[in-house]
């Protein structure tokens, strides 16, 4: 089943992070899909504010995964549109070990390496302002999740 959403303001994403981020667990992966500038990493800056983590998220640019500790739970935000090589092992099996939550842009470049259960979050831009979120839970775990937020 799926959830559709509609932001219509920067805002309103942050918002509905937030709401997720209420629900989180460890070991969580979050697939944010969508074209540049559709918010993946406005969505990523509301959890990460809601996580408590103080530090300005900026998208990796050099390294490909940020890490970050001052928060309730660890968020490694992963960004993998530069990788090199698609299907270039990645190590997401690593960071899903570390009982942090795991976020992801861009994660049709390592498709073949995502978990079985996570949530895929896709980002449809409408206008300037307005974004079609559409949520799509994989296990129980995620569909519970979706069921208390949307
Ligand atoms: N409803 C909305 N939700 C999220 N961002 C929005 C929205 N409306 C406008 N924006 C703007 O779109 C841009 C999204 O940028 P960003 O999150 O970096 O995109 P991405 O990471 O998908 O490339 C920001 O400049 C933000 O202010
Ligand atoms: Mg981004």
């Amino acid at each position: 089943m799926n959830y559709k959403f509609t932001s219509r303001s920067e805002e309103d994403t942050i918002e509905i992070a937030e709401n997720i981020e209420s629900e989180k667990f460890p070991g969580m992966v979050i697939c944010l899909n969508g074209e540049l500038g559709s918010g993946k990493t406005v969505f990523v800056k509301g959890f990460a504010k809601a996580l408590g983590i103080s530090e300005t998220i900026t998208s990796p640019t050099f390294s490909l995964v940020k890490e970050y500790y001052d928060g309730e739970m660890p968020l490694f935000h992963m960004d993998v549109y530069r990788l090199d090589e698609v299907s270039e092992d990645f190590g997401l099996d690593d960071y899903m070990n570390k009982d942090g939550i795991c976020i992801i842009e861009w994660p049709e470049m390592i498709d073949d390496q995502l978990p079985d259960e996570r949530l895929d979050i896709k980002f449809k831009v409408v206008d300037d302002n307005t974004r079609i979120l559409v949520f799509t839970p994989y296990g129980q775990m995620y569909e519970d999740l979706c069921e208390a937020v949307l």
